[in-house]
């Protein structure tokens, strides 16, 4: 299974000078517990955001077009192919978090959405695509996350699946 695990503002907004444009620990949690369950797939962008890289108790791959790219504790890839030739080879489901290339790339074959939305609007320059067609996916599930002095902003966790 090939998911989509990611956090969007209302504008679709996903990032900003290659960080994230919020501060929600309850998200970041929540990623946590959806990607400890398979492996994750990520832009070599998205991966250098990772303060303490790789991801733990996680098999985490990149995709780079760099031949010489060095990711230690990571498998470094170069192509969609690569990729889901790896899937296809592997038992366990792949996580992809981003950025907003990878969205582009696995538009046709993702399986599920793992989106959160944050309501409210951030400055910051990278989107998740616009184009993206939700009437293949129904929401199977959606809940409001727990607003505190440390999760400051409105939020809501959903899971999609196609159909
Ligand atoms: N809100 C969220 O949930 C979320 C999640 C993830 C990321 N983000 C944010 O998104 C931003 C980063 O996203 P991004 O779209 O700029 O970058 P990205 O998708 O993380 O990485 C882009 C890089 O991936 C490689 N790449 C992409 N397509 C490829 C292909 N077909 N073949 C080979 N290599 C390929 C290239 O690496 P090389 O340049 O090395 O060749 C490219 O520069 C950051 O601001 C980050 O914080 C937000």
């Amino acid at each position: 299974m090939l998911a989509y695990v990611w956090a969007e503002d209302e504008s679709q907004l996903i990032g900003k000078d290659d960080q994230l444009p919020w501060r929600l620990p309850v998200d970041v949690k929540f990623f946590k517990d959806v990607t400890m369950r398979g492996d994750v797939v990520m832009g070599r962008s998205t991966y250098e955001t990772i303060p303490n890289r790789p991801l733990k108790d996680r098999r985490n791959i990149v995709l780079t077009y760099q031949d010489d790219y060095d990711a230690p504790g990571a498998i470094v890839v170069h192509s969609k192919d690569e990729i889901l030739k790896l899937h296809e080879d592997s038992s366990e489901d792949f996580y992809i978090i981003g950025g907003a290339t990878l969205f582009e790339l696995f538009k046709d074959e993702v399986e599920e959405l793992y989106r959160t939305v944050i309501h409210d609007t951030f400055d910051g320059d990278t989107y998740f695509p616009g184009d993206f067609d939700y009437s293949k996916f129904e929401r199977v599930k959606y809940w409001s996350g727990v607003v505190d002095d440390k999760n400051k902003y409105p939020h809501t966790f959903e899971v999609w699946k196609r159909v």
